[in-house]
C-alpha cells in the first residue's frame, strides 16, 4: 500500500501570483478556485499554497500576524473552506504553509512580549541581555542580508532573536505555552479539512539553549551570500532537540489520521536530512533541495540519486524539488531545452515530485526594474532577490496574461514573453512544454513502476543519465541527454528491445530492437523494457 503523498505529485501555488479574482493586481483564494479545473486537467494530486494569513507582508506572508485567519487581500475563511471543498471534489488534496520559527513583529503575542520584561508572554520569544560591550548576545547572522540576528529593543533594554528580518522575531518553542498555542494552530486547519502542512524552515526551530557563537565558514568568499560567513552549527538543525519538535508535529497531525502529510523545509546534506524522518515518527517528507544547489550534469545527478537512495532509512520515502518561490526558475537556470529534460527527470525519478507553478509551461525569471522590486532580500543583499521567480502566472495572451483584468497593474511585472509562453497557447500545441508535462504526469500516474517502483541507476556514456524503474510485471528505462549534442547508448544486454513511449520532443514512439538507442540533443526518453 502506498499513501497518496507517496504516489502523488505536489504543485506549489504562490497565492499572490496565481490568479487575481477581484482586480487589485494580487492573486487570491477565489482566484485559485477558478483555476482548479486546470490543475485537475494537468493531473497533479495536491496543491501546496504558500501563506495567505494576515500579515504586514514584510516577507510576503512569511511574517504571520494571525495564524488562524485569512488576509483580506487573499479572501476570507469562507473562501478557504470553499477552496478545500472544491479541491476535494476534484480529487485534489490541500497542503498549507505552517510558519513555526517566527511570527510577525505585529503579532499580538510579540506586541505583548516586547511590552515589558515581566509580561507573561516575554518568554514566548528569545530575549537576552546585551553582551558586556553592549553588543548582541552572540555572533549569529540574519539570513536576509547577513547582519546580526539580534535586534536591540530600547524600551526593555534587551535584544530579541530574528533568524530572518527584524520584523520576524523567532518564537521560543522551549516554552510549553508556545508549543500548545502553535500545535493548536495545526488542529485549527486540520479541522477545516487540510491534508497536510509544508513546514517553513522546520530545521531552524530549535536552537542551542546556550546560544553559543557559530564558527566561521572557511569556504566563504566575497560574492557569496553574506549570511553564509558563519557555519550555522548552533542556530539550525540543533540535534537532538529538533527531532523532538518534529515528533510534536507528527503526534498532532496523527490525531487526525494517518494520511496527513508533513513536509519540512530544510537545506541540508543527505545524511542530516535523512535524520528528519526519525523512526517513522517525525516528518514524512524532509524536502530534498539538492537539485536546486547542484550543477545540472548527468554524473552529478546520478551521484545524487545513488547517495540519496543509500542514506534513506528503509521506511523513508524520497522526494525531489526543482524550483520554488525562493530560487531562480529552472528554465532560466539550465535553459529551455534542458528544462524539458529536467521535467522528465522530476516526474520519473523515485519519490514525490514538487512542481512550482508556471514551470509546467517553462516560465522564466523576469527581470525586475529597480522601482518595482518587492522582495526585502533584494534591498538587503542586491542580486539575491526572489521576485524574478514570483511573477504572475501566464494563462493566455490577453493584456495581463489572464492573471488580472486589463488596465490593472499586477503586483510584479509580467514576463515579456507571456504572449507565446502561456497555458492557452501551449494547451493545444502537441509539442509544447505543457503537453510534455501533462504526458509525463499521465504516464507516472498510470505506471506503478514510476509512481512507487524501485530505482537503479545504470552506467551510461558521458553526458547521459540512465535509470530503471521497476515494479512487479513492469519495467521502465529512462535515458536523459544532458548535452546539446546527439548521443548514442547501447542498451544493457539484458534488454533485447526497448519500446519508447515518450520523448521530450513528443514525436517518437518506436520499438528499438538492435540495442542501439540514439538520442537527439537535449532529448530524454522513457521506454518500456
Ligand atoms: C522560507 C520561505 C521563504 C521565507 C523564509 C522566512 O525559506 O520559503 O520564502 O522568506 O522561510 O520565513
Ligand atoms: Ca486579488
Amino acid at each position: 500500500m502506498a499513501y497518496w503523498w507517496q504516489k502523488g505529485i505536489i504543485y506549489q501555488i504562490y497565492p499572490r501570483s496565481f490568479q487575481d479574482s477581484n482586480g487589485d493586481g494580487i492573486g487570491d483564494l477565489p482566484g485559485i478556485i477558478q483555476r482548479l479545473d486546470y490543475l485537475a486537467w494537468l493531473g497533479v494530486d495536491a496543491i501546496w499554497i504558500s501563506p495567505f494569513y494576515p500579515s504586514p507582508m514584510a516577507d510576503f506572508g512569511y511574517d504571520v500576524s494571525n495564524y488562524t485567519d485569512v488576509h483580506p487581500m487573499f479572501g476570507t475563511l469562507d473562501d478557504f473552506d470553499r477552496l478545500v471543498e472544491e479541491s476535494h471534489r476534484r480529487g485534489l488534496r490541500v497542503i498549507i504553509d505552517f510558519v513555526p520559527n517566527h511570527t510577525s513583529d505585529q503579532h499580538p503575542w510579540f506586541q505583548e512580549s516586547r511590552s515589558s520584561r515581566d509580561n507573561p508572554k516575554r518568554d514566548w520569544y528569545i530575549w537576552r541581555d546585551p553582551a558586556p560591550d553592549g553588543g548582541p548576545p552572540n555572533n549569529w547572522l540574519s539570513r536576509f542580508g547577513g547582519g546580526s540576528a539580534w535586534e536591540y529593543d530600547e524600551r526593555t533594554g534587551q535584544y530579541y532573536l530574528h533568524s530572518f528580518l527584524k520584523e520576524q522575531p523567532d518564537l521560543n518553542w522551549r516554552n510549553p505555552e508556545v508549543r500548545a498555542a502553535m500545535l493548536d494552530v495545526l488542529r485549527f486547519w486540520l479541522r477545516r479539512g487540510v491534508d497536510g502542512f509544508r513546514v517553513d524552515v522546520s530545521f531552524r526551530v530549535m536552537k542551542d539553549p546556550l546560544l553559543r557563537d557559530n564558527p566561521p565558514n572557511p569556504n566563504w568568499r566575497e560574492g557569496m551570500d553574506p549570511a553564509d560567513r558563519l557555519i550555522e552549527r548552533y542556530s539550525m538543525d540543533f540535534a537532538p532537540d529538533i527531532h523532538q519538535f518534529n515528533r510534536w508535529l507528527r503526534q498532532t497531525v496523527e490525531e487526525f489520521g494517518k494520511d496527513k502529510v508533513l513536509i519540512g523545509e530544510m537545506d541540508l546534506p543527505f545524511e542530516r536530512m535523512a535524520a528528519h524522518y526519525g523512526k517513522g515518527d517525525e516528518l514524512h517528507l524532509p524536502f530534498n533541495f539538492r537539485l536546486l544547489f547542484s550543477p545540472w550534469k548527468a554524473d552529478v545527478v546520478r551521484q545524487l540519486i545513488d547517495e540519496y537512495e543509500r542514506v534513506l532509512p528503509a521506511h523513508a520515502w524520497p522526494n525531489w524539488v526543482l524550483g520554488n518561490h525562493d530560487q531562480p526558475r529552472i528554465a532560466s537556470r539550465i535553459g529551455r531545452e534542458q528544462a524539458r529534460v529536467a521535467a522528465m527527470f522530476l516526474l520519473t525519478v523515485r519519490g514525490t515530485p514538487t512542481m512550482y507553478y508556471g514551470d509546467e509551461i517553462g516560465m522564466e525569471n523576469v527581470p525586475i526594474p529597480p522601482e518595482r522590486v518587492q522582495d526585502p532580500w533584494e534591498r538587503l543583499a542586491p542580486g539575491f532577490g526572489r521576485d524574478p521567480a514570483r511573477t504572475p502566472m501566464q494563462w493566455d495572451d490577453s493584456p495581463n496574461a489572464g492573471f488580472c483584468p486589463p488596465g490593472v497593474e499586477p503586483w510584479l511585472p509580467l514576463a515579456e514573453n507571456y504572449r507565446t509562453i502561456n497555458v492557452a497557447a501551449q494547451r493545444h500545441d502537441p509539442t509544447s512544454m505543457l503537453t510534455l508535462t501533462r504526458a509525463l504526469i499521465g504516464l507516472r500516474r498510470a505506471a506503478p513502476a514510476l509512481n512507487r517502483g524501485s530505482i537503479r541507476t545504470l552506467d551510461a556514456p558521458d553526458g547521459l543519465l540512465a535509470y530503471l524503474r521497476e515494479a512487479p510485471n513492469e519495467r521502465y528505462l529512462i535515458v536523459l541527454n544532458f548535452t546539446d549534442q546527439p548521443q548514442g547508448a547501447l542498451l544493457p544486454e539484458a534488454f533485447s528491445s526497448a519500446n519508447i513511449v515518450l520523448s521530450t520532443y513528443l514525436d517518437r514512439n518506436e520499438l528499438v530492437t538492435n540495442r542501439e538507442l540514439r538520442l537527439r540533443p537535449n532529448e530524454g526518453i522513457v521506454a518500456m523494457v
